[in-house]
């Protein structure tokens, strides 16, 4: 008797930023070449808006952390860094990089107010259908002088064929994984801030052309494809500033007292 063929599971198909797939992407979280490539490049880039901690026990509460990618970049800083997100699987990864995981959503926190120096909230808030509710939890989180730094997209048709129709086609971002509904229009997003007490100042950014580039055409050849976690630093693409906040934004601001 024949051996039957192997019978392959094609991957579920999950509705646009049905969170289950990060689940199904949880190996890929590590993998610097992987489907969340993009996602090391701009925690990099958020890190660098944090300054050291400004006192001994200072807290960063990371909200949406995921698989704590934006730990590497902490080291030094002197914070402890709690981590939220609603992905279990994700949380264990995080935990397993030194950081305090909480599970549950961005937009009902199980902490007190004004107990965090900084929070964080990197490619987040255009996956919480509510994300109003979500800066609300973050400017509560944050005492009085702490600072808010996030990164998301833009609710603009630039942006909906960037990082979507291009981008989603792209190594670089997992297909589906967005869903252009939830983007968040900047100049709301800053009057939501200020509501809450905190002024937030915006600046485009993108990944650079030519490193970008480069990136790919490694990631298209196999180049680094087994290349471990942390030796492509030196080769990663930078995240730089530009002019125009249509597409990728980052903004940080401070809680008034
Ligand atoms: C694009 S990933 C970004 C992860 C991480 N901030 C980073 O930059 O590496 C979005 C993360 O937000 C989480 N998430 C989505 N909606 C959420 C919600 N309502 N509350 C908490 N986490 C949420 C997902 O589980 C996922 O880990």
């Amino acid at each position: 008797m024949r051996d039957a063929a192997p019978v392959s599971t094609p991957p579920r198909v999950l509705p646009p930023n049905d969170p289950r797939q990060y689940d199904d992407l949880a190996g890929e979280w590590w993998r610097t070449d992987g489907a969340f490539a993009m996602l090391h490049w701009l925690a990099r880039a958020r890190a660098a808006l944090v300054p050291p901690a400004s006192r001994p026990g200072a807290l960063l509460v990371d909200l949406g952390c995921g698989a704590g990618l934006l730990a590497p970049h902490l080291v030094g800083k002197g914070y402890r860094h709690v981590g939220l997100d609603l992905t279990r699987s994700a949380l264990a990864q995080a935990a397993a990089h030194g950081v305090t995981v909480v599970n549950s959503d961005a937009t009902a926190v199980p902490l007190a107010d004004g107990c965090a120096d900084v929070v964080s909230a990197g490619e987040l808030l255009e996956h919480v259908p509510d994300w109003r509710r979500a800066v609300a939890e973050a400017c509560r989180l944050l005492r009085p002088g702490g600072l808010l730094v996030l990164d998301t997209l833009n609710d603009t048709a630039l942006a909906r064929l960037v990082a979507v129709e291009i981008g989603e086609r792209l190594p670089t971002v997992p297909r589906g994984i967005h869903d252009p509904r939830l983007f968040v229009d900047a100049r709301e997003l800053i009057a939501e801030c200020a509501m809450h007490g905190v002024e937030l100042r915006l600046r485009g950014i993108r990944p650079e052309l030519r490193g970008t580039l480069g990136w790919l055409l490694r990631r298209m050849r196999g180049g680094s494809a087994r290349r471990p976690v942390g030796t492509e630093a030196g080769r990663e693409p930078r995240i730089v500033p530009t002019r125009s906040t249509a597409v990728l934004y980052q903004g940080r601001g401070l809680r008034g007292g």
